[in-house]
């Protein structure tokens, strides 16, 4: 698979109202990509794609709450009728919470499988069937490095990110030698407002990203190069990539240290 031409390609964008999706959106429709927004705050949405008109492109604010089936099937037959097919689909719709498991509410892990996994599965079942019959398309899924390291804090989450990995990397293989790639984008830190969502969680605990860790548009211009250059997964900071050899290695001593952090956090927070 070479590098494309994705001039007026369609993007479907989740989670496209911050972070790393409204980042992304940016990028692609300064590449010239047509850019759906989706995402809850439809104020947020709006704001960004008169931004976008502004600078020149073309982006379509597509408010919908991925948390609900009804919604998603909804969102996905207004895309289908006013846009035909999507080229591009970025699964990037996320949640985050910290703290121990067992004091986490049903509702936010619920939620969290539903965004954070739900949801990509049944926008990718939608829209790859007809990207392998076009013979043409791509589907990055924003997943996270805790998804290769199972870490205490955060066990749905990271279990979510761990089925992300699964799940690409199943459907890449099924799609090798078509011209349609699915990918995973495995980043650490990224400088967000994903922590202060995660803190407005029912006894959701601060996960610390907006002091460290890379910004939202280094994030994007990955995912700008990944279309580019397609491949299964890409880590980011790069050096992220010996995390899974380091649990498969040092797992035993996580298991020592891991709690203590844990602890650590609770007492500061
Ligand atoms: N920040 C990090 O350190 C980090 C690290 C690794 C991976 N990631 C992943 O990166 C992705 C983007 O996160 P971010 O860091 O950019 O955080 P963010 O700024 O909090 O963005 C999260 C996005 O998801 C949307 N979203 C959440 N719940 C939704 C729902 N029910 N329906 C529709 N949209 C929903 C939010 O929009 P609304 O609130 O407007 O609905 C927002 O646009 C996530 O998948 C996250 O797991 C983040």
């Amino acid at each position: 698979m070479g590098a494309r031409n994705w001039q007026d390609k369609i993007a479907l964008i989740t989670g496209a109202s911050s972070g790393i999706g409204a980042a992304t959106a940016r990028r692609l429709a300064e590449e010239g990509l047509r850019v759906l927004l989706v995402a809850r705050r439809r104020d947020r949405l709006e704001a960004l794609a008169e931004e976008i008109r502004q600078a020149g492109g073309h982006a379509y604010p597509l408010p919908a709450d991925l948390t609900q089936e009804v919604e998603r099937s909804r969102l996905c037959e207004e895309i289908e009728q006013r846009f035909g097919d999507v080229d591009v689909l970025v699964n990037n719709a996320g949640l985050g919470w910290y703290g121990y498991g067992s004091e986490m509410s049903w509702q936010t892990a619920r939620e969290m499988l539903q965004v954070n996994g739900e949801t990509v599965v049944q926008l990718t079942l939608r829209f790859l069937g007809r990207m392998r019959q076009r013979n043409s398309g791509h589907i990055i899924n924003v997943g996270s490095i805790s998804g290769s390291i199972p870490s205490q804090g955060i066990a749905v989450y990271g279990a979510t990110k761990s089925f992300l990995d699964n799940f690409t990397t199943a459907l890449y293989r099924e799609l090798a030698g078509t011209n349609v790639c699915v990918s995973v984008v495995r980043a650490g830190a990224v400088r967000t407002e994903f922590g202060e969502a995660a803190l407005r969680q029912e006894n959701g605990g601060h996960v610390p990203t907006e002091q460290v860790g890379v910004s939202a548009d280094t994030v994007a211009w990955r995912i700008w190069r990944l279309l580019q250059h397609p491949r299964r997964v890409v880590y980011v900071p790069g050096w992220l990539r010996v995390v899974p050899w380091v649990e498969l290695t040092f797992g035993w001593l996580i298991d020592r240290i891991g709690p203590l952090l844990l602890k650590r956090q609770a007492v500061g927070s």
